[in-house]
């Protein structure tokens, strides 16, 4: 029997900061391609409200491990399930988003997590998104894009998805909080969100989806 090892599954690697559009961006470019999807962000917003549901500090890493490690989670097409409970809209919201950027700060939490993100590289591809894909978690990604916005653009992308799903929010507030979450994403001392050399930068403040999903296509298949 041959196996073929997962080595060989063509990764690609987009990280980039929070609301910055890569989780769409990467789903599309999985569906155009027919790829396998990795939310990578969604494990850790996953953490914050498992250790929530638990009491547990965001401030105490040692209690936060064994909640990664055990984390009973399933992915199911567009839906997330923590133990039985469908959490897809509660991990979505910004006090999640704020936990999960808390608790990622620990390396004990990340290391936790990584076998489980690699489980993902199953054949004939992955899209993964998140901040250290291209530098931790996949680093022999094929492609590796580094995608951004503007804050503004993006506090208005995330004021618009809230408003969208029913959820109040507040512009100001928004902006606020992406700073404070950009800057513990850029500032922490493990796998801090940074554009890994050769990475292919995309900026879409002014760019439609469709124009972003494009030009990752083409760059995928120019590599
Ligand atoms: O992509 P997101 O907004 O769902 O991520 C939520 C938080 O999780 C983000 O603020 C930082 C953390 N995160 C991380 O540290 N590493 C990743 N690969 C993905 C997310």
């Amino acid at each position: 029997m041959t196996t073929i090892s997962t080595q060989s599954v063509p990764v690609i690697a987009i990280d980039g900061p929070t609301a910055s559009g890569k989780g769409t961006v990467a789903q599309r470019v999985a569906e155009a391609l027919g790829f396998h999807y990795l939310d990578s962000g969604a494990l850790y917003r996953l953490v914050g409200l498992a250790s929530f549901k638990a009491g547990v500090s965001t401030d105490s890493e040692p209690d936060l491990i064994p909640i990664a490690e055990k984390l009973n989670v399933i992915f199911q097409g567009d839906r997330v399930f923590l133990a039985d409970e469908d959490v897809t809209d509660v991990i979505r919201q910004e006090a999640m988003g704020k936990r999960a950027s808390e608790v990622a700060v620990h390396p004990g939490v990340r290391a936790a997590l990584v076998a489980r993100q690699q489980a993902f590289r199953q054949a004939p591809g992955l899209v993964a998104d998140g901040r250290d894909m291209a530098s931790v978690i996949f680093q022999d990604a094929i492609t590796k894009v580094f995608l951004t916005a503007s804050v503004e653009a993006r506090a208005e992308r995330r004021y618009k998805q809230l408003i969208a799903k029913g959820f109040s929010a507040n512009m100001s507030i928004l902006l606020q909080d992406l700073r404070d979450r950009d800057a513990r994403d850029a500032n922490r001392s493990t796998s801090p969100l940074k554009a890994v050399e050769g990475a292919h930068h995309l900026d879409t403040t002014s760019m439609t989806i469709e124009e972003a999903v494009n030009q990752v296509l083409a760059w995928y298949k120019a590599s």
